[in-house]
């Protein structure tokens, strides 16, 4: 396929290519709803997860069944190792990471669960786009996913929306009437989790607002850490 491409064209590809549920789609809660909403439109079979760090806002919980109800679709809810979680929280408590840095907690609140979960896929699409971050500025619509394959297969990794603005983004929602985190009427744009995410003033970058007492260039939680590798 040549970029770029629709986000539409890049969903059915990914179809095409592994059958609608052996491709997952990686839901945050937040602006990537269109994913879903596209995805619904092309396959009656979509397979949506969000990973459930266990500290997402009560809104993105409630945004989440919202989406499962209104577009009838089945969302895997991923949770961490109880056993790691536990010993993590005994050591460390419940906010280490404003002291050493975000990447033990979202290794066990996010990183071990989606690896053992796309253990069980050929492929997954996430809503990366370019203009997020520095470290996206170079994603690209599909790649191998270096991070996640192993010796067993090669995961690919399909990012529809990598071409798109966040004001594409938000037409789309506005277009098609896509149902969408309250959180995004409070001035909150990007969202991760209620600790580690805060709205952003007028002019300020979409992910200033996420781990914020962090570089730029390190706030990547490791979901997309082949951005940072490559
Ligand atoms: S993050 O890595 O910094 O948290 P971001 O919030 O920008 O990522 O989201 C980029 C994409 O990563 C989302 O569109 C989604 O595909 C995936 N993602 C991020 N957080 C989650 C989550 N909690 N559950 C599922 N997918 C997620
Ligand atoms: Fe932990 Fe914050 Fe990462 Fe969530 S974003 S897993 S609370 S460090």
């Amino acid at each position: 396929m040549s970029e770029p491409a629709s986000p539409t064209e890049v969903i059915e590809r990914a179809f095409e290519t592994h059958t609608p549920n052996q491709v997952a789609i990686s839901f945050s809660g937040a602006e990537d709803v269109v994913l879903v909403d596209m995805a619904c439109q092309i396959s009656d079979e979509v397979r949506v997860f969000s990973l459930d760090t266990g500290r997402l806002h009560p809104e993105t919980y409630e945004f989440i069944e919202r989406v499962r109800d209104h577009y009838g679709v089945e969302i895997d809810v991923l949770t961490p190792d109880a056993e790691a979680l536990d010993a993590f929280v005994k050591e460390k408590g419940l906010f280490s990471f404003f002291e050493d840095g975000h990447q033990e907690c979202c290794g066990i609140r996010k990183i071990e669960p989606l690896q053992r979960y796309l253990e069980q896929v050929d492929g997954w699409i996430t809503g990366q786009r370019r203009d997020q971050s520095p470290t996206r500025a170079e994603v690209p619509q599909i790649q191998e996913d270096t991070a996640f394959s192993n010796d067993r297969r090669t995961l690919m990794k399909y990012n529809p929306l990598a071409e798109w603005s966040s004001a594409q983004v938000w037409d789309y929602i506005r277009e098609n009437e896509v149902p969408y985190n309250k959180l995004h009427d409070q001035g909150f744009i990007s969202i991760g989790c209620q600790p580690c995410t805060r709205p952003v003033g007028p002019n300020m970058h979409e992910r200033a607002g996420r781990w914020w007492w962090e570089e730029a260039t390190q706030r990547e939680c490791g979901l997309h850490a082949i951005n940072i590798q490559e």
